[in-house]
């Protein structure tokens, strides 16, 4: 039950725009473009990514505009209190990463949300000054333009300097998220804030603060968020609160360049973020489990296909929760969980007749010898560069403190490291010791963001917001082109279900069809069809055969691909 709630709660936190609503009337066909797109959470920050790249900017110019837009006009996920991960493919066919995530503090300490009985403190991990990680994202978009950026920083800010100070229009989902959270911005800051009115469709949204910190950070660059005016901003308002985040903090933060997560499935590679984020390697996981299937012949979303795929997430979460965390910490057994098979021997124990109750699954068997509102864009360009981004405060709004002199929220991705061993968090995932709390640790991350080649060519862009389930959504994405031949509008729009091992619960999009929900809970899956309206929100670029680009913009939320 404990666990149930934990995903009803991420359910408020990222998806209350989409909670009464049914997918319906999808659109099947997305923006055709010649030769370079931009697909967002909004309009406006599409817009700006895609002016850069008519000025000639890159796929990482873009990257910069267009994050800092989201930041803007998308203040419940994109940020500058945030962080994320950027995984990139140039047009000679360089891959790389980049990890902006955040970092516990320095005086964080493993049981620090629990209480006197060793009991997890409901919400201290997700509500309030004590919920924020150490902000990561503006030091990772500079560390993108030190080492690909063509313009200028400042011409890449600016856009978003000015739609901070004039204001952007406050869609209806915008708006009812917004008013949703009232209570809790005036809890985790303790007093009214600037985003705390009644807010209604169409109204004009100005945050002349984030337009002064943005300008800051246009004339004093990096060090200006870590080390300036704004760090002391941060550091007033977090202390203020109870928090412990402190300069030193803010000043020794760091990126960190990875390798991403590579593999071949079929005749296409697959290139996505490697820890601390467990998209990637989850992904591989997922693909080798159903790599001995001919996944193709059972019709999407059909019963067989609803139960591989369960199946596959079942024990590849099972993984996640036992095996992964930050890097620098822990020794993750990468050589095991991406072995063909590793992945085959853990899928030996399904059978077609019968759902294996999660009970029955725990981590694999490896020798270690030695030792949820989230946001995701794609961007093309003209050069044939690609990025995939995923930023995050964690929650809607994040820890919902406000750094009211600067303009923006922080996040609560604290709530990503396990407050308590085997306990869930806020997206009903449980965590063990490789991700348990410690200073300077970066907190285990579901974001995916993934670029897939084909015969050595680039062939798609894709990732996703929603916290646990951004892993199966992006999986489903990617079998929807490459198995059953849709094109990306359609992929986007079809509806997607969701397993994490636990709880032991199949979650179904509320336009998922259920001619197939007897039978599988004949075999003894147990369907939630009721408390997801919707699930990820994907947007995603396909490199069609004729080498034109079409966008896939999730219609579950304001989301828009631009392009020329
Ligand atoms: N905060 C969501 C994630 O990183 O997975």
């Amino acid at each position: 039950m404990m666990k149930k709630l934990g995903l009803l709660f991420i359910i408020s936190l990222f998806l209350v725009q989409c909670k009464e609503s049914k997918v319906k009337d999808l659109p099947v066909k997305g923006l055709i473009a010649e030769s370079a797109m931009v697909v967002s959470a909004r309009n406006e920050a599409s817009a700006i990514g895609v002016a850069i790249l008519k000025k000639g900017g890159n796929a990482f110019d873009a990257m910069i505009a267009t994050d800092l837009a989201l930041a803007v006009v998308h203040p419940a996920a994109g940020n500058i209190g945030g962080g994320g991960f950027t995984v990139f493919r140039t047009n000679e066919g360089l891959t790389g990463a980049l990890d902006y995530r955040e970092k516990a503090p320095l005086a964080a300490h493993r049981d620090m949300y629990l209480d006197e009985d060793g009991k997890v403190v409901p919400g201290k991990s997700t509500l309030g000054a004590l919920a924020v990680g150490v902000p990561g994202t503006i030091a990772g978009l500079f560390e993108i333009h030190k080492k690909f950026g063509s313009l200028p920083f400042s011409e890449l800010i600016q856009p978003s300097i000015d739609m901070a100070r004039n204001g952007f229009v406050v869609t209806k989902k915008q708006a009812r998220g917004l008013n949703y959270y009232r209570e809790a911005f005036k809890i985790a800051n303790q007093r009214v804030i600037y985003f705390d009115r009644e807010w209604n469709e169409g109204d004009t949204l100005k945050n002349p603060n984030m337009a002064l910190t943005l300008e800051r950070i246009r004339d004093h660059g990096r060090e200006e968020f870590y080390s300036g005016r704004t760090a002391d901003m941060i550091v007033d308002c977090l202390q203020g609160l109870g928090g412990i985040i402190t300069k030193e903090d803010l000043s020794k933060y760091k990126t960190v360049w990875r390798d991403p997560v590579e593999f071949e499935y079929k005749e296409y590679k697959i290139i996505s973020m490697s820890p601390p984020s467990s998209g990637g390697i989850c992904l591989e996981e997922l693909f080798k489990s159903i790599d001995p299937y001919d996944i193709a012949q059972y019709p999407h979303n059909s019963e067989q296909y609803i139960q591989l795929i369960t199946e596959a997430e079942r024990r590849v979460y099972a993984d996640r929760a036992y095996f992964l965390g930050d890097p620098d910490f822990v020794k993750i057994p990468m050589d095991s969980l991406k072995s063909r098979f590793y992945n085959k021997n853990r899928m030996l124990n399904f059978t077609w007749e019968q759902a294996t109750p999660s009970s029955a699954i725990s981590h694999g068997n490896i020798e270690i010898i030695e030792s949820n509102e989230t946001t995701h864009y794609s961007i093309i360009d003209t050069y044939g560069n690609a990025v995939a981004v995923t930023t995050t405060l964690n929650g809607g709004y994040g820890s919902k403190v406000y750094v009211e002199d600067g303009g923006f929220f922080l996040n609560n991705e604290m709530d990503d490291l396990s407050a308590k061993v085997g306990s869930p968090n806020m997206f009903g995932l449980v965590g063990a010791e490789a991700n348990s709390i410690a200073p300077e640790k970066r907190m285990l991350s579901s974001m995916t963001p993934t670029i897939i080649e084909k015969g050595g060519k680039l062939k798609m862009v894709v990732g996703s917001p929603g916290g646990s389930t951004i892993i199966t959504s992006v999986f489903q994405n990617i079998l929807n082109v490459i198995e059953f031949d849709m094109g990306m509008q359609e992929s986007v729009s079809s509806s997607r279900f969701h397993h994490q091992w636990l709880p032991d619960l199949i979650y179904f999009e509320h336009s998922f069809d259920t001619v197939s929900f007897a039978s599988l809970r004949k075999k003894g899956y147990i369907i939630d069809h009721e408390d997801y309206g919707s699930i990820g929100r994907v947007d995603a670029i396909l490199v069609m055969p004729d080498g034109r680009l079409e966008g896939g913009a999730d219609p579950r939320g304001d989301d828009s691909a631009v392009g020329f």
